[in-house]
């Protein structure tokens, strides 16, 4: 196959008419709040190979074009993309919702981003993910401080100014600390993990758990395998990392996934030193097949989630961990009839060996709520029966 060759003047003309035409046409038919959405294209960023005879649908914003339509490999044919093209990838579900994509993409080109967080993030969580790139800069604080330096940053609040606080109901860390006592009904998660000094300080860190415990301690996980063949690992809607955090202090380095609910909780694991991922639960882990030692999840695997995802995210994280890698499935929660009849043969089905496998009442909601929690820890066999 043959690379396209680059456009000719007269046709950079023709292009630039047809996306000014497009432009109009959206400006018109979409209202916009705060800026046009179609920033003039700048000559110098308008991609070369653009195919005019491409459909462009009209209800949706040049950018998400610009970024998401095929782009000539500038060196042609590729054997290893068995392509000439390549096509930037965006959730499936992005243009199921033109009016928030339309929004997310309105920006000026080699401008500032909108303040536009908590969109981007209600559209990444309906499944537009992942989000489009963006050719803007996002909002930063003013009098961004240097880093504290670690190992002190682990377990210290990080300033105020760290953070951009537009999406939360909180403004400082003072307020996300104390929310707890403040608030009387809380719906938010996580309500009391930043305060490090609360509970967070303690969790997983007792030597041994009592027997029939749902809290196991990291290091009796560590102890069912060889000192040092933990390495490597994630962490599944790690809320502030303090996982990471206490694997780090064992030379084991972890990855947390979390999004922002109501908080800024990728700047403070970042704070933290340790690593924040900003992927949902929904997304393809982005680890290759057989690579991870562990992973880990506590509180977020649960019946909120619709049971066809999460037997696909199971079989994710079967496929990322390598032979003889520990899935530690830390207070799964649903009621008791559903771990009788759905949950359990769910997470039995997959295949991993079950190491330990506990089950015990959730309280915290009242008992007449018949919820039931489950800590498991189970390892892929190191010999694939099939
Ligand atoms: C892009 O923005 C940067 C920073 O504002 C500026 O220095 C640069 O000249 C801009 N480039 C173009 C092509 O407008
Ligand atoms: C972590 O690694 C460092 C450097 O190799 C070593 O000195 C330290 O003892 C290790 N800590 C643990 C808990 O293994």
């Amino acid at each position: 196959m043959a690379a396209r060759r680059p456009s000719s003047g007269l046709s950079n003309k023709l292009l630039l008419l047809s996306l000014l035409l497009v432009c109009n046409a959206i400006t018109f038919f979409v209202s916009v709040t705060f800026y046009s959405s179609c920033p003039l294209p700048d000559p110098s960023v308008v991609p070369e190979h653009f195919d005019s005879t491409e459909y462009v649908s009209p209800d949706l914003p040049s950018e998400f074009h610009a970024f998401t339509s095929g782009q000539a490999l500038p060196f042609g044919f590729d054997s290893h993309f068995d392509s000439d093209t390549i096509f930037p990838p965006v959730g499936n579900a992005c243009t199921r919702f033109p009016e928030e994509l339309t929004e997310y993409m309105s920006y000026y080109v080699n401008g500032s981003c909108p303040e536009d967080e908590l969109l981007a993030q209600k559209l990444l969580l309906k499944g537009c993910e992942p989000l489009p790139r963006r050719r803007c800069r996002p909002p930063a604080q003013t009098e961004y401080p240097e880093p504290i330096p670690f190992p002190t940053c682990q377990w210290l609040t990080p300033p105020d100014n760290s953070v951009v606080w537009t999406a939360y109901r909180c403004k400082n860390y003072d307020c996300l600390v104390n929310r707890e006592r403040r608030q009387k009904d809380i719906t938010d998660d996580c309500h009391d993990c930043f305060n490090l000094k609360g509970r967070e300080r303690v969790r997983w860190t007792a030597r041994k758990s009592h027997p029939g415990s749902l809290d196991f301690t990291i290091d009796e996980v560590l102890e069912t395998k060889k000192p040092g063949t933990i390495r490597i690992g994630l962490d599944i809607g790690g809320g502030v990392a303090t996982f990471a955090v206490r694997m780090r202090e064992r030379n084991i380095t972890i990855v947390t996934t979390s999004m922002n609910l109501n908080g800024p909780f990728n700047s403070f694991i970042a704070s933290r030193g340790v690593i924040p991922f900003y992927i949902s639960i929904s997304q393809r882990l982005p680890f290759f097949d057989n690579t991870l030692d562990i992973v880990h999840s506590m509180h977020v695997l649960s019946n909120w989630i619709p049971t066809t995802l999460l037997h696909f995210l199971l079989f994710d994280v079967y496929r990322v961990l390598r032979p003889g890698g520990l899935f530690w499935l830390d207070h799964f929660f649903c009621s008791g009839d559903q771990l009788a009849e759905v949950y359990a043969p769910l997470i039995e089905s997959i295949g991993f060996v079950k190491l330990k496998w506990v089950t015990g009442m959730k309280l915290d909601k009242g008992p007449e709520r018949r919820e039931m929690y489950l800590s498991t820890l189970l390892e892929k066999p190191l010999n694939n029966s099939w």
